[in-house]
């Protein structure tokens, strides 16, 4: 009798929806995950199978928004409070048309919302020392719209426990890419480019997880201002021009990309100030060689990062190292320019560049999956932030719930 309860138990099955919306602001990723499912995938052992994923663009008019918020030294509070309820409705109209075309129901939603301000470092503020964030989409709006529990707003409780707040994702990529025999890099580009380094054979804590610098965001800057584009389409533009290397390494030289990891980014390193320093660097230089010189900033900014903080240092007697591997995902990965300078400085340190979707997992869809993962723990009351990534005290369950 005991044992077929245990059975029952454990052969129930969730589907989860994942809703992810990065520090890019082009819109709303949302990934369908049947969780509790046993033997999959191959490679790790979480247990889940993907059913779907969908990507939806925000309204112009709504991207804006949101852009202007994050960067805003002044705006109104009455704006963001509209802007939260009305991501809200956006993040559950994703979900419902993602559960209409791949014809499931979703029994819970685990959603990311859009981070409009983050700050991993205490610093002072009226005499206090706080570090604060801020992920913006009403989960009450969501669970209400898709009657469905929701789980949002994963980063307050690690930063409680006194870590950065991010980044989160590495629960997923250890549990996913762990190797007994390879050393394993999960790098994921979006509007930040952030990494977990899994050793071979390394337990959970010796994962080393943070940004590395930006990823889409400088990209994305420099065609918007001086293309009016959104973004550099499958690297195109990149490929015509010549990135400028002294331009690289003198920015290679700032604050950030010095300092130790744990550390993490967003657009309040790499928004607007710092595109406005990165365009004066370049000077005078053709348009197509300024998106180049960007596409080589996040290249190098990452084979750097890995070079400084990542790999071990290699001993002349030990000659055969342990196979090492990037595993690439995120809008990035979609960019060929910046695939190509990055598999080239790869290629000097010996990684082989590989890509999630040869894990099942496509590269758009990675980090929609993480939350649909972390919303699952969340439901089982069970801590899923690696303190190894985010500098935690002690593990904490993550987020808040919301009920239909
Ligand atoms: N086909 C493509 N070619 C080049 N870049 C792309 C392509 N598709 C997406 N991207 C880049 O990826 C970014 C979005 O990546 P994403 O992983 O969604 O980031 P975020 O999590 O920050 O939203 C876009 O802003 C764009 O710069
Ligand atoms: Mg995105």
């Amino acid at each position: 009798m005991k044992t077929n309860l245990h059975k029952t138990a454990h052969s129930r099955t969730m589907i989860v929806a994942g809703v992810m919306s990065g520090t890019s602001a082009d819109g709303i990723n949302v990934a369908l995950v049947r969780m509790g499912v046993k033997g999959y995938p191959r490679e790790g052992n979480f247990g889940f199978e993907l059913l779907g994923h969908s990507e939806q663009g925000y309204p112009k008019q709504v991207r804006e928004a949101i852009l202007a918020a994050m960067n805003a030294t002044q705006v109104s509070v009455a704006n963001l409070a509209r802007l939260n309820f009305l991501l809200g409705e956006l993040y559950a109209d994703a979900v419902l048309r993602a559960q209409k075309k791949f014809g499931v129901k979703v029994d819970l939603i685990g959603c990311h919302g859009q981070t409009i301000y983050h700050q991993g470092e205490a610093a002072k503020y009226l005499g206090y020392r706080v570090a604060p964030t801020w992920q913006t989409g009403e989960g009450a709006v969501i669970a209400a719209r898709t009657a469905a529990p929701v789980v949002a707003d994963f980063r307050p409780a690690d930063m409680a426990a006194g870590g950065k707040g991010a980044p989160l994702v590495p629960f997923l990529d250890y549990a996913l890419f762990r190797h007994p025999k390879i050393f394993r890099i999960a790098q994921n580009i979006g509007g930040i480019a952030n990494l977990s380094a899994i050793p071979a054979g390394a337990a959970a804590e010796q994962v080393i997880a943070f940004d590395s610098g930006p990823g889409n965001m400088v990209i994305d800057a420099v065609t918007e201002k001086l293309l009016g584009l959104g973004y550099d389409k499958d690297g195109k533009i990149a490929a015509t021009g010549k990135a400028h290397d002294g331009v690289v390494q003198k920015l290679l030289r700032g604050k950030f990309f010095r300092a130790r990891p744990p550390k993490t980014a967003g657009r309040e390193e790499f928004g607007r100030e710092f595109v406005q320093a990165f365009l004066a660097s370049c000077g005078r230089i053709p348009k197509q060689d300024i998106v180049a010189t960007a596409t080589a900033l996040t290249a190098h900014s990452i084979a750097t990062a890995i070079g400084r903080f990542v790999l071990p240092p290699v001993s002349p007697q030990r000659k055969i190292l342990p196979p090492r591997e990037m595993i690439l995902a995120g809008g990035g990965a979609k960019n060929r320019t910046l695939v190509a300078m990055l598999a080239r400085e790869l290629d000097r340190v010996n990684v082989r560049l590989r890509f999630s979707d040869e894990f099942g997992l496509p590269s758009t869809a990675k980090e929609a999956v993480a939350f649909a993962v972390l919303a699952y723990e969340t439901w089982h009351r069970r801590p899923s932030n690696l303190p190894s990534a985010t500098g935690a005290k002690r593990p904490a369950v993550l987020g808040k719930i919301s009920y239909p």
